[in-house]
C-alpha cells in the first residue's frame, strides 16, 4: 500500500473533497512514481550518514549547523549502535539518540534510523555464542567484525526483534523520524552450523513436500546420492573453482543459495512487521549493494516501500560510467519504481589502501548520474571521516579534521541545485521501452558452473547494456517475472536457467510483436538446475528459427566472423561458440572456418508479429554490440534521439507531462552534445542553442 498516496488522499475522506478525490483517482489510477520517495512537501532528500556517537557531544551543534548550511534535510543514524542503545540485555538507553533527534528537529532536519542488528554487541556473542555463524571448517566466527551473525539462530532473531521493537516503540512519536533502514547491506555469511542445517532441511521439506519430489528435483540418482530421510541432507560444498568446479550437486547448490537469500528475507520480514506496527506512516527501506550476487533483491525488496543502494563508483573508475548506471537501472527494476541512494562516494575510499579522491566535480556528477536514473534521495557516506576503527581511510565529506572544505562545498552545491530542480522532478521516473532480464537464479547457477572459463553474468549483460548506454537509450533491468508487454525490445542474455513457463513467456512476447534478443547458454537448464533434455535452444527453437547441436569453449582460440548485414569489418568470436544451424532464421553473421562454415554466428527470425535474434558467441569487439543494438532498435521502432560523444551519458526522466533530459560528462575533458535548439537548461536557467557544452564532469538538466 502506498502510504504517501494515502496521506495525500486523506482529505478525500472529508465530504467536501470526495468529488475532487474521485476525479483525481480516475485521471490517474497509478500512484505518482515519487509518492514514496519524495518528502511530503515535495522536497528531494539530501544528506549524510551521521555517527554522532563517535564524537564529543559538544560537536553536534556545529555538525548540524554545517549540514543545514549545506542545504541538507536528512540524516541516517544508528545502524551500528546496538550497544549504545542496549548496553546490556534488556537495559535500553535512548537518551543520546533522543537528544540528537531533537537537535536535528530544531534545525528542520529529518532522520532515518537503522535497525542496529548488523553488529551484535559483545555481550550478545559472549552470552549466546550460538548467535555467531559457523564457518565451513566448523569454527564459529570470532566476534569483532560485523555481519557475523547466524540468521538461523532463534536467539539472534529474538534479540533482534527485541531491540527493533524497543526502538519502534520508543521512537513511534518522534516527529522527525520518517523511516527505517533494516540492518545494513544484507548478505550475511553462509552458516555451516547444525542449526542452519536443520533450517535448510525444513526449508527443503516445505518446498518439495515429499522425498520423491526432492530426489527427482536434485537428480540424486547421480553418484547414488539418494536421500531417504530429510535429516540425511547436508549443506552442500559449493565453493569449488576451475575445471572441476563445485564438489556439491549443482541442484543442491542452487537451493542452498536460494535458502541463503531467503533467510535474509525472513530476518528482515521479522523487523518489518514490528516497524509497521510501530508507526504505519514510516517508510521502510534497505541499503542494497548493487550487483551483489548473493541475495535476490527482488525477494528482499518485496516487503520494502522502496529500495536504496550504496554507490561507490570511484572504487572502479575505469568501469565507470557504465557500471553505476547499469546498477541504478537494476535498483529501479527491483520494485519498478524510483529508489534512494543511502551511501555514496564522498572522498577517497579504502580500508587498507585508498583510492584516488573524487576529482573536482566528480561528487556532483556521481549524484546527478543517479538522479538521472531515478534516485530520489542522495545521502553521502559519511559526514566526517572516522578517526578510529577499520574505516579510518573511507573518507567522508569532512576529513578527520572536521573542516567543511572542497568535498563538503561540492555536496552543498548539489543540495542547493536539487532545491531548484525538485518541482520539476516530482512525479517523474525513467520510462524505458527496452528491458534486460536480470535473473538471480542464473547468477547462482553460474556461480557453481560458469560453463566456460572466465564467464560472468554481469559481464554477459553489460556487453549489451553498455551498447545501449552508448546509444543514449533508457533501459530497465527487470526480473524474469515482470510483464513484458510494455516493452518494445527485450534482451535476455545468457539465461541459463529457463523454466518452461519463462520460455513460453518469451515466445508470447515475440508472437505479440516484441523484439527479443537472446544468446549463448540460454535455456540450458530448468528451475532445478537440471539440464533440459531437448536439443538447444529447447522451447525457444521455433521462435528463434535455429537449432544448436554442439557447442564448446574456445579457450585461447578465436574465429573470424563476417557479416554483410550487420558490420563492415571482420570481427572475432572468442570464449565460446554455439554451432548454430539456421532452420528458418536469416543468417546475420557467419564463420568461414573449416568445420564452422555451415553454422551461423548471429541469426534473425521473424516469428508471429515480432522478431527474435540469437547471438551464438561472444564478440571481442564492442563495435559488434553497437551495430547489433542499432539494428535491434530499428527492428523494435525505438527512436535514437541523441548522438553522444564517448564518455557522455544521456538519460530521461518523465511524468506529469514533463520530460527532463540529463546529460552527464564522465570525462575529465570538455564535451559537447548536439541537441534541438530552444530547450531550457534548468541548472543554468538559460535557453540553449544547438549544442550543450559540458565541462569536465559537467552535467546538464534540460527541460525537453
Ligand atoms: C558500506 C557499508 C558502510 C561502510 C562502507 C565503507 O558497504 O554499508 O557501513 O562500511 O561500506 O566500507
Amino acid at each position: 500500500m502506498n502510504k504517501s498516496f494515502l496521506r495525500r488522499g486523506f482529505l478525500w475522506l472529508c465530504p467536501g473533497f470526495v468529488l475532487i478525490g474521485t476525479v483525481a483517482a480516475q485521471q490517474n489510477d497509478r500512484p505518482s512514481p515519487t509518492a514514496d520517495t519524495f518528502s511530503r512537501d515535495g522536497q528531494l532528500y539530501v544528506g549524510v550518514d551521521y555517527y554522532p556517537e563517535h564524537w564529543p557531544k559538544e560537536r553536534r551543534e556545529t555538525d548540524v549547523l554545517l549540514m543545514k548550511e549545506a542545504g541538507f534535510n536528512v540524516v541516517r543514524l544508528a545502524e551500528f549502535s546496538w550497544v549504545w542503545l542496549e548496553p546490556s540485555e534488556g537495559t535500553y538507553r535512548f537518551e543520546w539518540l533522543d537528544e540528537v533527534l531533537a537537535l536535528l528537529e530544531r534545525h528542520g532536519m529529518k532522520a532515518i534510523l537503522g535497525t542496529p542488528t548488523a553488529v551484535m554487541p559483545a555481550w550478545v556473542a559472549r552470552k549466546y555464542p550460538e548467535t555467531l555463524a559457523m564457518q565451513s571448517n566448523g569454527q564459529r566466527y570470532t566476534w569483532g567484525s560485523r555481519k557475523d551473525y547466524s540468521l538461523s539462530s532463534g536467539t539472534y532473531r529474538l534479540l533482534s526483534e527485541r531491540i527493533t521493537r524497543a526502538m519502534a516503540e520508543h521512537f513511534a512519536e518522534t516527529p522527525n523520524v520518517i523511516g527505517w533502514q533494516t540492518d545494513n547491506e544484507f548478505a550475511g555469511p553462509q552458516d555451516f552450523s547444525e542449526t542452519s542445517r536443520i533450517d535448510f532441511q525444513d526449508w527443503l521439506r516445505r518446498k518439495y513436500g515429499t522425498l520423491e519430489t526432492f530426489n527427482q528435483s536434485w537428480g540424486t540418482h547421480f553418484w547414488g546420492h539418494i536421500i531417504r530421510d530429510w535429516a540425511e541432507i547436508t549443506i552442500p560444498d559449493c565453493t569449488g573453482e576451475g575445471m572441476w568446479g563445485i564438489s556439491g550437486n549443482p541442484s543442491a547448490c542452487l537451493d542452498w543459495r536460494r535458502f541463503n537469500s531467503w533467510i535474509n528475507y525472513r530476518f528482515q520480514a521479522d523487523q518489518v512487521k514490528i516497524l509497521r506496527a510501530g508507526n504505519p506512516d514510516w517508510f521502510i527501506t534497505h541499503n542494497l549493494m548493487g550487483l551483489n550476487p548473493t541475495i535476490s533483491y527482488y525477494e528482499l525488496g518485496r516487503d520494502l516501500d522502496f529500495v536504496s543502494w550504496d554507490n561507490y563508483p570511484v572504487l572502479s573508475r575505469s568501469s565507470q560510467p557504465y557500471a553505476a548506471s547499469m546498477t541504478a537501472d537494476l535498483m529501479r527494476g527491483v520494485k519498478q519504481k524510483n529508489f534512494w541512494i543511502m551511501e555514496q562516494t564522498a572522498g577517497p575510499l579504502g580500508w587498507g589502501i585508498f583510492t584516488d579522491t573524487p576529482m573536482p566535480g566528480e561528487i556532483r556528477k556521481i549524484s546527478y548520474q543517479q538522479l538521472a536514473h531515478g534516485a530520489d534521495a542522495q545521502i553521502w557516506f559519511r559526514w566526517r571521516t572516522a578517526t578510529a576503527g577499520r574505516e579510518q581511510y573511507w573518507h567522508g565529506l569532512l576529513g578527520h579534521d572536521g573542516r567543511p572544505l572542497r568535498r563538503y562545498r561540492e555536496a552543498a552545491q548539489v543540495a542547493h541545485e536539487y532545491r531548484r530542480l525538485e518541482k520539476m522532478l516530482e512525479g517523474t521516473t525513467v520510462e524505458a521501452e527496452v528491458a534486460i532480464i536480470y535473473d538471480y537464479e542464473t547468477i547462482w547457477s553460474l556461480a557453481s558452473q560458469p560453463g566456460y572459463a572466465g564467464n560472468n553474468y554481469a559481464r554477459a549483460i553489460a556487453r549489451y547494456y553498455n551498447a545501449l548506454f552508448r546509444a543514449g537509450i533508457n533501459v530497465d533491468l527487470i526480473s524474469p517475472e515482470v510483464d513484458l508487454s510494455g516493452y518494445k525490445l527485450v534482451l535476455a542474455p545468457h539465461l541459463v536457467i529457463l523454466p518452461d513457463a519463462r520460455a513460453r513467456k518469451l515466445i508470447a512476447f515475440v508472437e505479440q510483436g516484441g523484439v527479443l534478443l537472446t544468446d549463448i547458454r540460454t535455456g540450458v537448464k530448468d528451475e532445478n538446475n537440471l539440464a533440459h533434455e531437448r536439443t538447444l535452444p529447447g522451447l525457444l527453437s521455433d521462435v528463434l528459427g535455429i537449432e544448436i547441436e554442439e557447442y564448446g569453449a574456445l579457450d585461447d582460440r578465436s574465429y573470424p566472423v563476417f557479416s554483410e548485414e550487420l558490420f563492415p569489418d571482420t570481427l572475432a568470436a572468442i570464449h565460446y561458440v554455439d554451432w548454430v544451424t539456421p532452420k528458418s532464421a536469416a543468417v546475420m553473421a557467419r564463420y568461414d572456418q573449416w568445420h564452422l562454415e555451415p553454422f551461423a554466428a548471429v541469426t534473425r527470425h521473424e516469428a508471429g508479429r515480432g522478431i527474435a535474434w540469437y547471438v551464438g558467441t561472444v564478440f571481442q569487439e564492442d563495435s559488434f554490440y553497437d551495430h547489433l543494438i542499432d539494428r535491434l532498435l530499428e527492428d523494435a521502432g525505438v527512436e535514437r534521439w541523441v548522438d553522444l560523444p564517448e564518455g557522455v551519458e544521456a538519460s530521461i526522466r518523465q511524468g506529469d507531462g514533463r520530460k527532463l533530459v540529463f546529460l552527464i560528462n564522465h570525462n575529465e575533458t570538455e564535451a559537447s552534445v548536439a541537441i534541438e535548439p530552444g530547450k531550457r537548461d534548468l541548472l543554468e536557467g538559460e535557453v540553449l542553442g544547438d549544442r550543450v557544452m559540458l565541462g569536465p564532469y559537467g552535467v546538464a538538466v534540460i527541460a525537453w
